[in-house]
């Protein structure tokens, strides 16, 4: 088991193995050419067509396609008036794959008023068991990170771009970021903090709508456009990023003072 979790295999689909391969339609047969009508090797393949085939299999919880996907996430986000209600939303949605192999929906923590807003890319597999974003090792020093500039969870709401951990922590696909988008932006509008705090290149790239790298992007302010909002926002390194890169975590701390001091303007 250990063997299989370092591996990166620490999730369990199914019960019972499936056989992929069998869900493959049989190859197309070729008919041997030139073989004489009464060949034995023409009458053996006429025996082998005869051999019943089982059917391929149609798998039951088939996802959908990605536009149908996305155009139902924006749906059922904008009918959302509170965070319950988004939060019920999208644990009824069946469109993104990764529900199918996540423990839990992991929604937020903290004070849905306060004034800033933190944002990470997915949960991993301590928020998975807990349905809490951030309550691993990098969510304690993301702990540290924000007593060291006067905040708690009582002073902060956090939440992830992507609601579900992607198996063995792997990057979500584009189309799985994109599917998710609708609700990240959704609870935005909801909440309305005054700064937005971006943990991390995956979750800054996405909701800044840009290709630039992390490092290009942190410590700067940039805006959030939703369809109903605007929001300033910080970019800043990811704190699992720090714990293996601890020597950066001065420029977290830059970043982190920039956001406390617009906080200290901010009414
Ligand atoms: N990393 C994230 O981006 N989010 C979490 O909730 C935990 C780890």
């Amino acid at each position: 088991m250990e063997w299989y979790v370092e591996a990166g295999v620490d999730i369990l689909l199914e019960d019972t193995p499936i056989d992929r391969f069998s869900e493959l339609p049989p190859p197309p047969r070729k008919k041997p050419a030139q073989i004489s009508a009464h060949s034995p090797a023409e009458r053996l393949a006429k025996k082998a067509e005869d051999i019943p085939r089982p059917a391929p299999i149609v798998k039951a919880q088939a996802t959908m396609p990605d536009g149908s996907a996305v155009a139902l996430a924006k749906d059922i986000a904008a009918k959302a008036n509170t965070l319950e209600e988004l939060k019920q939303a999208i644990a009824g949605f069946d469109g993104c794959n990764l529900k199918r192999t996540a423990k839990s929906l992991v929604f937020s923590d903290g004070n849905p008023n306060a004034k800033i807003m933190l944002i990470g890319e997915a949960p991993g597999k301590d928020e998975d068991i807990q349905g809490l974003p951030f309550v691993g090792p990098v969510g304690q020093l993301l702990d540290r990170q924000l007593a060291a500039i006067g905040l708690n969870r009582e002073t902060s709401y956090i939440t992830n771009v992507i609601p579900w951990r992607p198996p063995g922590n792997r990057t979500p696909t584009p189309q799985e970021t994109e599917i998710c988008r609708p609700f990240i932006e959704r609870q935005i509008e909801l909440i309305n903090p005054d700064v937005i705090l971006l943990l991390g290149g995956a979750s800054a790239k996405t909701l800044l709508k840009t290709n630039d790298g992390i490092m290009q992007l942190r410590g700067k302010w940039a805006e959030i456009e939703t369809e109903k909002t605007k929001v300033k926002a910080m970019s800043t390194l990811h704190p699992a990023y720090l714990l293996r890169q601890p020597a950066h975590k001065r420029l977290v701390w830059q970043d982190l003072l920039d956001v406390k001091q617009k906080l200290s303007k901010s009414v």
